[in-house]
């Protein structure tokens, strides 16, 4: 079940986090693997690019106060993330406020607080020069261009998203920001999440950096920050392959270009080389987190064995049946004490919802339970409580620690 990259808390340990949360469910994030995540994840990313986490995978200011000294910036979507960010030391300047349709509200506060912006559309563009004028503050733009996802496989096709500028207006929002008091601090090209395939990856940020390089061109651009997205999977279900770390890393030395080299760490001593960042959310939270939830009940209908626990899709929407329609790998899950036990057949396991789309795994084979046992669910550290529908029957919020 375990791969080298995903925390598994061994029994004692996870019945301890039990005790400490003091109830299920609970989200339990290891800071060490926090830490080997930053580091995995470093290696195979361009060397020298900054590397920023994206607080959308996982905003639980445990995880932020853990990651802030060993990242170098932040990618928040929200005023609380942005909040969040800024409480765990980080200095505004490497604080980066995304999202493609920002209110008024989200503009002033994100320029009052001196953190940088993305900028999506000539509308957009406006709404940041008048918001700065009118609060009397410099703000600091990042254009992100519109960038087509690629394909899971190199020969698949790209998928197109409404994020970012076309590039016919671009020219229009470079205009706009530099009559105005919002500087172009840097340009943003994220191009999608979820890959495994080592080449797409490299292929992905190779066409964006070139892009980059032909914008700054284009409009003699000055940059602190070019940012090429992530775009790393993580390995949250059975099926799901694992991401060929080392393949990643020897691949991307070989693919090494001077514009690649210590660009970020020292952008004036590169010679005009872009000072590249990578944003990543998954790969560095996801391993990192394990749910653990307890038994309440078992039954058997007809050939299936139900075992109902207290954590649902509100807690972990990724699992249901909802958002993978149908076509779900399952879930990885361990018993605390399954050790030797006998094995069942036809188990499904099911949360406490009234929904048939409540299911957390589907027809694998577990250890016999009873009322009282603790199920794991290792490397869900990303996309759990803050991407679920945690208002679905007004239950309480499932308990998130980091140990
Ligand atoms: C702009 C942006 N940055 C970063 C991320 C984080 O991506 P991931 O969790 O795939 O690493 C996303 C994900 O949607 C994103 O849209």
């Amino acid at each position: 079940m375990n791969d080298e990259t995903t925390a598994v808390p061994t029994d004692a340990e996870a019945r301890l986090l039990v005790h400490r949360a003091g109830r299920t469910p609970v989200y339990a994030y290891s800071r060490s693997a926090l830490g080997d995540a930053v580091a995995r994840v470093r290696a195979a990313s361009p060397r020298g690019a900054g590397l920023y986490y994206s607080l959308k995978a996982n905003p639980y200011p445990g995880v932020v106060n853990a990651l802030a000294p060993l990242v170098d910036g932040f990618d928040v979507c929200s005023l609380a993330e942005m909040e969040t960010a800024l409480n765990a030391g980080t200095p505004p300047d490497r604080v980066l406020f995304t999202g493609p349709a920002k209110s008024r509200t989200q503009a002033a506060a994100a320029l009052a607080a001196g953190v940088a912006v993305t900028v999506e559309s000539p509308r957009q563009a406006d709404l940041f020069a008048e918001t700065a004028r009118e609060l009397g503050v410099d703000g600091h733009g990042v254009i992100r261009l519109n960038v087509p996802y690629p394909g899971r496989t190199p020969d698949a096709d790209p998928s197109p998203n409404q994020f970012g500028v076309a590039e016919e207006d671009l020219a229009e929002v470079v205009r706009v920001l530099r009559a105005s008091p919002v500087s172009i601090r840097g340009l943003q090209l994220f191009w999608g999440s979820q890959y495994s395939d080592p080449e797409v990856v490299l292929a992905a940020r190779k066409a964006v950096t070139e892009r980059a390089r032909a914008v700054v061109e284009r409009f003699g651009l000055t940059l602190d920050l070019v940012s090429i997205g992530g775009g790393i999977a993580m390995r949250w279900r059975d099926r799901d392959p694992a991401v060929d770390w080392s393949r990643l890393a020897e691949t991307e030395d070989a693919h090494r270009t001077p514009e690649t080299e210590d660009a970020h760490r020292a952008p004036e001593a590169a010679g005009g080389r872009l000072p590249l960042v990578c944003e990543y959310g998954r790969s560095l939270a996801g391993p990192a987190g394990s749910l653990l939830t307890t038994v309440l009940d078992t039954k058997t209908i007809g050939d299936r064995r139900y075992v109902l626990v207290d954590a649902g899709m509100n807690d972990l929407l990724l699992a249901s049946r909802l958002l993978s329609g149908g076509d779900r790998g399952e879930l990885r899950v361990r018993v605390v004490g399954g050790e030797g036990r006998p094995l069942v057949r036809h188990v499904h396991v099911t949360g406490p919802l009234c929904s048939q789309l409540d299911v957390l795994a589907e027809d694998i084979e577990l250890p016999e339970v009873e009322p009282g046992d603790l199920l794991l669910f290792p490397g869900v550290g990303a996309y759990g409580p803050s991407f679920s529908p945690g208002g679905f029957l007004s239950r309480d919020k499932v308990r998130e620690i980091v140990f």
